[in-house]
């Protein structure tokens, strides 16, 4: 059996290390990234899709985990969704905050969200969950359905591969570069651990890598059932 304290020291390690990574490249990639109205179509109809589910739901906020520079909780936002940007890094949270000063943002981690149970309509996680090791997604995906209100949406959406941990030291543009730890597992894998966090999904989409990227990118739109049970 795994020490849980070990356990918690590994995972706090991993947490610092990202949190100090995306803190120095914050910047850089509030600068790099798109914003979400010049993404690609599919891109924006999964968005919109979301945001639409949430607002026809009529239940609590969106919490955008990741939230980076808050540019897609923004986005949401004019969609009609009553959004929220988290993120680990208290930089991007000073970067969103100057960005969008009408909104709310709070450094914090999607491994324990401050929400109460079922407190939210929407968790979205947007290019966010892929720092994770594989063995913190089920907790972490039991935590959104824990924060979700009975018939809450989640949209999630990662880049997939072939189990892959990638370590990679890049700036974003000709920024600073920082170390990524990154994991890319099999969409199927991703749905499964979906499922037995206790979700429905309700659409998978699968997009062919964009030119300069090596891996596809799938998006789970999912909802906690109305009469959930614990997972
Ligand atoms: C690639 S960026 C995506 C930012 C934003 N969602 C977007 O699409 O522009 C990943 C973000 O996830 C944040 N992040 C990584 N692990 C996190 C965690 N455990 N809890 C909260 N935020 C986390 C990082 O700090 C970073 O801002």
């Amino acid at each position: 059996m795994t020490n849980p304290t070990l356990r918690d020291e590994q995972a706090g390690a991993h947490l610092d290390a990202i949190r100090q990574s995306y803190d120095t490249v914050a910047a850089d990639y509030a600068r790099f990234v798109k914003d979400p109205g010049a993404l690609d179509p599919v891109s924006r109809a999964v968005l919109t899709a979301f945001a639409e589910s949430v607002t026809a739901s009529g239940l609590g906020p969106t919490a955008d985990v990741g939230c980076g520079p808050g540019k897609v909780t923004a986005f949401l936002t004019g969609l009609g969704v009553s959004a929220f940007g988290i993120d680990l890094s208290p930089r991007m949270i000073d970067l969103a905050r100057a960005a969008h000063p009408e909104l709310r943002f709070e450094v914090g981690s999607m491994t324990a969200l401050e929400s109460g149970d079922g407190e939210l309509g929407g968790v979205l996680a947007f290019y966010s969950t892929h720092h994770l090791p594989p063995t913190e997604l089920p907790s972490v995906y039991q935590e959104f359905h824990r924060v979700l209100a009975p018939g809450g949406h989640l949209l999630l959406v990662t880049r997939v591969g072939e189990e892959e941990h990638q370590r990679r030291t890049y700036g974003y543009g000709d920024g600073d570069p920082a170390p990524f730890d990154s994991y890319r597992l099999p969409a199927d894998r991703i749905a499964g651990l979906l499922e037995r966090a206790g979700f429905a999904i309700t659409a998978q989409t699968l997009q062919a890598p964009e030119e300069g990227a090596k891996r596809p990118v799938a998006g789970f739109l999912a909802r906690k059932p109305a009469t959930a049970k614990a997972p």
